[in-house]
């Protein structure tokens, strides 16, 4: 069968749809405020999955249920839930020990461990991820709040001990900010989201979290979970339109921290709103149009492999994908041919088949929006080189190699966020140093080449415009210890096990002159366990 025919069939029947995939829709009429899960009467969100069936009156996208349209009113409840919990740091949750806060945790991923097969089927139907990655983030989740808990047990192990100096004894260590309102992007929806709100809680703050656009029902079988394993008001969600329901918290002024992965345009509309900016703590995952760059002496089956998984793993849609490349004259040939060959070889389909690479897309808009930069990209000379690409059936749009790409093309500054590889020969590497130091976005570039006086020379140039040079390797964020942050406007603060701890926390400590009362004093807090902060307790 051609390419353009299998995009034609993609969709299946419902019966074609195997038993252990099938899902009944899920209707959320709740919602977390203040440790209990409140009836919500009001309008809901249809959520429609990308997978789509064929039925008699054609293809239609499969009905998953619906989740409240929150007002500002529950809104600003839920602010106020999470502001009364920090209690400006008086509260339970902030004032409690280390330790304590991280048995909460180890209970919350007990019990987030038996929602696994619900949460995996949810995510897999609600963005179109493959059964086989959608278990890969939920496993990913898993993995790195356990990560969490024990860089945490070690940063409070290394501040488990006073400093003297100058006549001075301290002890140095880290307090919560106050309340954080967590929204991740739709393409992780649980992993990014977490990667963010389990630090925050972690540290001591309480948090105010919206899933995104898509990937909503899937947080809806964890909300007992947060209910249980926390204090009242440590966790706090909220769903609905963003415009309507985050502009009052921010305006509110009572967000201490705006953890955020979305694009830049949105992250300044909310900065702004903030009444005291200076105030406001912002840790943001934006936008990014990550390139790749293939020199002359490139291991081309290596860079087209690269290449392969490093723009089109989940459809391209990811912040780290490769969203546009440079491949040198002498090579483009060679490479081309064999990317060609290479996506020709991708299993295409449903999420839940094996193997299955390339599938439906979330975003309704997205499909116009493809054809759109493509059919620019052509208007500018330049041509689909591979078969079919491009080729689009309702939410399904194949793979499109689009070659040669120049600077008056949508394609060259726009993030597609979607299955397009753009490619743009050039003769001198200066072209493609030039293309990365005039980007707005500065996350991370892949280098392919052996000669170690390029790829150094290289190296220095794009460490200073990127925060990750990857070299013969594609893009990414993992693993999830490494610092993951960006440059102009593709990130504010740096992501990792490590360094999450650190943004949700500032530095404070306890300091006093090492007088022989002061000494007796602090003896004395000490032996008796009197302080939660000023101890010299040892988790182990
Ligand atoms: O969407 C952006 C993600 O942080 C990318 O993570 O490189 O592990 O896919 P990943």
């Amino acid at each position: 069968m051609s390419i353009e025919a299998k995009v034609q069939n993609i969709f299946p029947l419902e019966a074609d749809v195997p038993k252990t995939a099938r899902i009944a829709p899920l209707e959320q009429k709740e919602y977390l405020v203040n440790g209990r899960i409140k009836a919500w009467s009001g309008p809901r969100h249809e959520v429609l999955s990308p997978v789509c069936l064929k039925g008699k009156k054609g293809l239609a996208r499969v009905r998953l249920g619906s989740y409240p349209l929150m007002t500002e009113k529950e809104a600003l409840e839920a602010l106020d839930a999470a502001a009364a919990a920090y209690d400006e740091g008086r509260g339970l949750w902030p004032t409690l020990s280390v330790e304590a806060r991280i048995a909460h945790m180890e209970d919350f991923v007990y019990r987030m461990k038996e929602k696994r097969a619900e949460v995996v089927n949810l995510l897999m139907w609600e963005i179109g991820k493959s059964a086989e990655d959608s278990a890969k983030e939920f496993d990913r989740t898993v993995e790195y709040i356990v990560d969490t808990i024990n860089a945490l047990k070690e940063l409070d192990r290394n501040s488990s001990r006073l400093s003297v100096t100058q006549g001075i004894m301290a002890q140095i260590k880290r307090a919560p900010l106050g309340v954080v309102l967590c929204m991740g992007p739709y393409n992780y929806p649980l992993n990014e989201t977490f990667t963010t709100l389990i630090p925050a809680i972690l540290m001591g703050n309480t948090v105010v979290f919206k899933p995104p656009k898509y990937g909503v029902l899937l947080h809806r079988p964890l909300l007992e979970a947060f209910r249980d394993s926390f204090p009242k008001g440590v966790v706090n969600t909220l769903y609905g339109e963003g415009r309507k329901i985050i502009g009052p918290l921010m305006k509110s002024g009572k967000v201490n921290v705006l953890a955020f992965i979305g694009s830049s345009k949105v992250a300044d509309l909310l900065k702004q709103q903030h009444p005291a900016p200076h105030r406001l703590r912002c840790v943001l995952g934006l936008d990014a149009k990550n390139a790749g760059i293939v020199l002359p002496d490139a291991d081309i089956d290596l860079a087209v492999g690269e290449t392969i998984t490093g723009a089109l793993s989940f459809n391209g849609q990811r912040c780290t994908a490769l969203k546009i490349l440079f491949v040198h004259r002498s090579v483009q040939s060679e490479f081309l041919e064999k990317l060609v060959t290479g996506i020709e070889a991708i299993k295409l389909g449903m999420p839940w088949e094996p193997k299955v690479k390339i599938t439906p897309l979330p975003e309704a808009e997205k499909p116009p929006y493809l054809a759109e930069v493509i059919a620019d990209a052509r208007k500018h000379g330049a041509k689909v080189i591979n078969e079919a690409g491009g080729a689009a059936n309702g939410t399904f749009v194949y793979p499109a190699v689009i070659y040669p790409v120049n600077a008056r093309m949508r394609l060259w500054k726009e993030e597609q966020f979607g299955p397009v590889i753009p490619v743009v020969p050039f003769n001198d590497v200066k072209e493609p140093l030039k293309y990365v130091v005039e980007s707005n976005f500065g996350q991370q570039v892949s280098v392919f080449g052996k000669d170690p006086d390029t790829i150094a020379a290289m190296t220095d140039t794009l460490v200073n415009q990127v925060s990750r040079v990857n070299i013969n390797s594609q893009c990414q964020r993992g693993p999830d210890i490494f610092p993951f942050t960006g440059r102009k406007d593709s990130a504010e603060g740096t992501l990792s096990v490590s360094d999450a701890l650190r943004v949700f926390s500032i530095r404070a400590l306890v300091a006093a002159k090492e007088s022989d009362a002061n000494k007796k004093l602090v003896r004395g807090i000490l032996r008796g366990r009197k302080s939660k902060f000023l101890s010299t307790d040892f988790i182990l």
